[in-house]
């Protein structure tokens, strides 16, 4: 009953007037705003899960200038995507965009339903949605963390719903035929007004520790590996300061993902 009352009608009206008219003054620019490109949204989306957004525009800018068109990501060498990618982090998403371009390509057409998106590696609930919303305007909800946290906030959920629950008030607010500026205006919200700090709300499933992490040692591997061709793992202990257990596990998840093989005691990047 009670989460019925705080969803009528006119407070959702309220909220998104209120919202279109902060956002009126207080937009955010950046470059994959103003394209329309499907291919384009997904690079930024795939970019955007891991990284703050105004580090990941040089990062945008560069890798859409050395790879336009999702073919001409689909058709580069691995050790060539690795190496624009790289500064990013998670090196694994590179390769499953790559892999979604391609698979895109064979498909005849870009996906348009979250469904679709989701059967590609790298694609989940929120970068599914997001990327028909920013691409196609299309009338979905998307529920990153700092769309939750402006939920709870504004007194729509508790930091206890659930992510149903919090899909399901999501969708009641999007205003008919204006998704798109509905996100970007909620993205601006959360990153100027309603902030972690500002609320105290944390996200829910924040990132481990990252220094003496196995994400850590994967991440220094596969640099070396992109910059050398190979890397040889002892080095890697002596010379990069990592544990010889997280660069164990490292080299163990990077070769059952294909992206390495062992030939004479060295390791080298799959070509
Ligand atoms: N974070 C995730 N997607 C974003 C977007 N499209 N704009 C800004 N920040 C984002």
């Amino acid at each position: 009953m009670e989460r019925q009352a705080k969803l009528s009608t006119s407070r959702i009206r309220e909220f998104q007037l209120f919202l279109f008219q902060w956002w009126k003054g207080n937009k955010r620019d950046f470059p994959w705003r103003e394209t329309r490109d499907p291919y384009h949204i997904m690079v930024a989306e795939f970019m955007l899960q891991q990284t703050q957004a105004e580090r990941v525009v040089p990062k945008y800018l560069v890798f859409l200038d050395a790879f336009p068109t999702m073919a001409d990501l689909a058709e580069a060498g691995t050790r060539e995507v690795l190496r624009v990618w790289s500064g990013l982090g998670y090196n694994r998403r590179a390769l499953w965009l790559q892999e979604a371009c391609k698979k895109i390509l064979l498909m005849g057409g870009f996906p348009r339903s979250p469904q679709e998106l989701r059967m590609l590696k790298g694609i989940g609930p929120y970068t599914s949605r997001s990327i028909l919303i920013f691409a196609f305007n299309m009338d979905l909800a998307a529920v990153d963390t700092n769309i939750r946290r402006i939920l709870i906030h504004e007194g729509f959920a508790t930091k206890t719903s659930t992510h149903k629950e919090l899909f399901q008030i999501a969708e009641r607010l999007v205003p008919t035929g204006r998704s798109r500026d509905w996100h970007n205006a909620l993205m601006d919200y959360g990153a100027l007004e309603v902030t972690s700090r500002s609320t105290g709300i944390k996200s829910k499933n924040s990132q481990s520790r990252f220094r003496g992490s196995v994400r850590e040692a994967r991440g220094v591997l596969l640099k070396c590996a992109v910059e050398n061709g190979f890397i040889e793992p002892g080095q890697m202990v002596k010379e990069k300061g990592l544990s010889e257990e997280a660069v164990d596990k490292a080299i163990e998840s990077l070769s059952r993902e294909g992206l390495l093989f062992e030939e004479r005691g060295k390791l080298f990047l799959k070509e």
